[in-house]
């Protein structure tokens, strides 16, 4: 396998979440953290080699934008999972991308196919047929290994709990992880506090207080120091190491902001780290959606999220109500509308208050609201 040298190793993070996993009590951990913060790098790079060199099969499955129901997604990853070679490498085969046709591992009763039965995921729509929901249970069942567990990593499984359709699959799975309590581990991420939280810590859920949630810890110092290295030995250039690691914090620790930074600079070297900081800033608003978001808000909301930004809590109170009022050019807004437009920035996954405060779900779109937005005129 060839590692990736801009790749920033999280040993000792993947020894830890292994540790956990392997001792429990929890038979399952959920990974917080926000867009392109390094959930499915640290997952594939990092936690699934050092679980299969010590022995785990991994088994790696996303939920995002997935063109595929959830059910076609998870019975690809465990059909495909029985090949050999490690996850990280079936990952970068060309070989392991979802072809519509799947072949299973065994014979489907009511579907009239015999063994070496093929399915076409993509007419998996809908409602999961009772006996597809058995051959996953079986397959899970296959895979499931007692003293050495299999590491499942369900990627934005948030997703999950987006659809009401899916909530028979989300049942399933959770039965079918039960009964293998010694042979079959779960790492759930999220990049939604409010998403993890509806699969996690409703009364409700099938998987209520199943998962021990840990946030992704931010990278520090020590992945700056990696990435102004890699550079010098590319490039032949000097990076300057104060500007980076700065620039680095203004970017909210994220990986792949601080990465196209660097790529601009090793592609134009006219860029200074700090000329080469406003250019990445417009291309991850754009990237991100942050314009689209902030327009199709309205005035209130905005004014709400931009308040939020800026640090201000306790939305309900007068001080709040009234400098809404202010930037809004009229009276105070009654309580109950601010609550509207929290619930729908809720819903649009702008704000949450998983933390106990209301709050921007994600700090980079919270930085540049803060640095003033875009004017909807
Ligand atoms: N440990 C690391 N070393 C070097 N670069 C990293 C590391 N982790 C993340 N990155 C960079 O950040 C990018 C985003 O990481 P990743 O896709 O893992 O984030 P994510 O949290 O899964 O994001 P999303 O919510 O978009 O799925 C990677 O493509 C890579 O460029
Ligand atoms: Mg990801």
């Amino acid at each position: 396998m060839t590692r990736d040298p801009w790749h920033f190793r999280r040993d000792q993070l993947a020894e830890q979440v292994l540790g956990t996993l392997a001792r429990g009590p929890a038979q399952a951990l959920s990974l917080f953290a926000p867009r392109r913060a390094g959930k499915t790098e640290f997952l594939i790079q990092d936690l699934a080699p050092h679980a299969e060199t010590r022995g785990h099969r991994v088994i790696y499955a996303s939920f995002w934008q997935a063109p595929l129901s959830p059910l076609a997604v998870l019975l690809h990853a465990l059909e495909k999972s029985r090949e050999s070679g490690g996850l990280a490498d079936r990952v970068r085969a060309s070989a392991w991308k979802v072809a519509p046709k799947l072949k299973l591992s065994a014979s489907i009763p009511g579907t009239g196919t015999g063994a070496e039965a093929e399915i076409d995921l993509t007419r998996l729509k809908g409602e999961p047929p009772a006996n597809l929901l058995l051959h996953l249970d079986d397959l899970l069942g296959r895979v499931s290994k007692t003293g050495k567990p299999t590491i499942l990593l369900l990627d934005e499984v948030q997703e999950l709990a987006r659809n009401r359709g899916n909530a028979s699959l989300v049942a399933a799975l959770r039965t079918s992880l039960d009964k293998r309590q010694e042979g079959l581990r779960a790492v759930f991420t999220g990049s939604s506090r409010a998403g993890l939280a509806a699969m996690f810590s409703d009364r409700e859920a099938p998987f209520f207080h199943f998962a021990t949630p840990i946030d992704l810890p931010a990278l520090g110092t020590g992945f700056v120091d990696h990435v102004v290295a890699v550079f010098r030995k590319t490039a032949k250039r000097r990076l300057d190491r104060a500007g980076m690691v700065d620039a680095f914090d203004r970017l909210h620790r994220n990986p792949y902001f601080l990465r196209l930074l660097v790529q601009r600079i090793l592609y134009d070297p006219e860029h200074t780290v700090g000329s080469a900081l406003e250019d990445v800033r417009e291309r991850i608003a754009t990237e991100l959606g942050y314009p689209e978001a902030w327009l199709g808000l309205t005035p209130l909301q905005r004014e709400t999220a931009r308040a939020l930004a800026a640090g201000a809590s306790r939305p309900f109170s007068q001080d709040f109500r009234g400098a809404l009022g202010a930037a809004l050019g009229g009276d105070a807004p009654s309580a109950a509308r601010v609550q509207a437009a929290l619930r729908r920035l809720e819903r649009l996954g702008i704000v949450d208050a998983a933390r106990g405060v209301w709050e921007l779900a994600d700090p980079g779109f919270g930085g540049w609201i803060a640095a003033g937005g875009e004017d909807p005129e």
